[in-house]
């Protein structure tokens, strides 16, 4: 076992005995379909107990058809690891998922153009409600579920074992904990804790497609930044000219590609000011403020959309990159109407011949519904648009079941 820093003794240690549960015909159906979590509705039967414990899923017939942790605070009550023959969820069973994630990003960690990508994706490496993304030589670990506090240390020697931070040691590791997780017991334990390493004293600096980049791995959003785009931003470097907006720009990742890619001002649109704080500092790190005119925005998207439209401001590249407007199916009415309006008040300013780009995280919102909502708010404003791309996101967030592929960015040229 590797040696850790902070005191992780508190961690319980996981429970020898397996919890035996008996699901709706319906549930199994979905298990067997690779859906990665049980719902706690859809129990019928089984024993009571504690987060993290293994829970194996029995069929009609009392035979073993799936296993996974136990998460009785959660609607979605049983996080499944694997489906199938029986199978012991041990420390190499986490160490066989953790090596099948670097094996997905072995294109990404094999260079050194990019040394920040995540490296385990939740439900689409197999490991539902656990993240990992890597910043250089520092890990940080992201929990949606308080059932991986028993398993911690587990993947946590799988890591630092498995070379996650190719050609150095594991540096650091800070752990972050989702809201959900923060209010139950932690087991004293908290967000932004460095859990190995020395904590750090500044943003953690990192490449990405040649380009540098610093996060706020301790308090920032998500994990710090949002590596899903990578592919998406480097579309628009390629395809940048004159005046670009990026709206919803957190710490500047569309922005900076674009001034790397030639802009002549680059326009920064985000709600949040220690995210803007951070795109200034992320032109900097690559020389790119004497070379673009650079302009931070702090407020509402929508409302600075408005206001740029009454002032006649125009723009060559318009990008719009929202957060997440569905968590549930009810959502989803509220958020196609919310891309409509982002698309009708972001076409409003491109010039003619300019390119627009507009994503959603949404991953209730199907695909054909919101390439269906953008070209309906561009018909209704009577602006052509010519789709060149429609993309998802890049190699290390795999799609492993079906709402595990929730990015859609549609590149189109704007004909008026
Ligand atoms: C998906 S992230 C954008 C990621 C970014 N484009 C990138 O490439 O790194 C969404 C961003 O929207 C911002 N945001 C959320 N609501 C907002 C609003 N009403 N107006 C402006 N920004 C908002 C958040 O602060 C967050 O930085």
């Amino acid at each position: 076992m590797v040696n850790h820093i902070t005191d992780l003794s508190s961690l319980p240690a996981p429970h020898e005995k397996r919890l035996a549960l008996r699901v709706t015909k319906d549930a199994l159906r979905q298990i067997r379909g690779g859906h990665p979590w049980v719902f706690g509705n859809s129990i019928l039967k089984g024993d009571d107990g504690q987060p993290g414990d293994l829970a194996v899923i029995f069929d009609d017939n009392r035979k073993f058809a799936a296993i996974g942790l136990y998460d009785p605070a959660s609607p979605m009550a049983v996080k499944l690891l694997h489906v199938g023959k029986p199978l012991s969820i041990d420390a190499d069973f986490f160490v066989d998922r953790v090596a099948a994630a670097i094996d997905v990003r072995a294109p990404l960690m094999d260079g050194t153009e990019t040394t920040g990508h995540r490296l385990i994706h939740g439900e689409n490496d197999g490991l539902p409600g656990f993240v990992v993304d890597r910043y250089d030589t520092t890990l940080v670990i992201k929990l949606y579920s308080a059932a991986w506090f028993p398993h911690l240390m587990s993947l946590i020697d799988a890591l630092q074992e498995l070379g996650a931070t190719p050609d150095a040691a594991v540096e650091r590791i800070v752990l972050r904990l989702s809201r959900n997780v923060a209010r139950g017991n932690c087991f004293g334990l908290n967000d932004g804790q460095t859990i190995f390493g020395s904590p750090p004293d500044t943003d953690i600096e990192f490449v990405e497609n040649g380009l540098r980049f610093g996060a706020d791995v301790v308090a920032g959003q998500k994990t710090g930044h949002f590596f899903d785009q990578r592919d998406n931003r480097l579309a628009v470097q390629h395809e940048t000219k004159g005046d670009v907006l990026d709206v919803f720009s957190s710490t500047g990742g569309f922005s900076v590609y674009a001034a790397a890619g030639g802009a002549a001002t680059v326009t920064s649109v985000d709600i949040n000011q220690p995210s803007l704080d951070a795109a200034e500092a992320n032109m900097s790190r690559n020389g790119l403020q004497e070379m673009v005119r650079h302009t931070t925005i702090c407020g509402d998207a929508f409302s600075v959309l408005s206001d740029f439209a009454s002032d006649g401001r125009k723009f060559d590249v318009v990008v719009i990159d929202p957060p997440s407007f569905a968590q549930k199916n009810s959502d989803i009415d509220a958020a196609l109407h919310a891309y409509r309006r982002l698309t009708t008040r972001g076409l409003a300013l491109v010039r003619n011949g300019g390119l627009f780009v507009q994503a959603s995280c949404s991953s209730r919102v199907s695909t054909d519904e919101f390439y269906g909502a953008i070209h309906d708010a561009a018909d209704q404003a009577g602006v052509q648009l010519l789709d060149q791309r429609r993309a998802g996101h890049a190699l290390d967030h795999p799609i492993g079941f079906v709402y595990g592929g929730y990015l859609k960015a549609l590149f189109a040229r704007v004909q008026r």
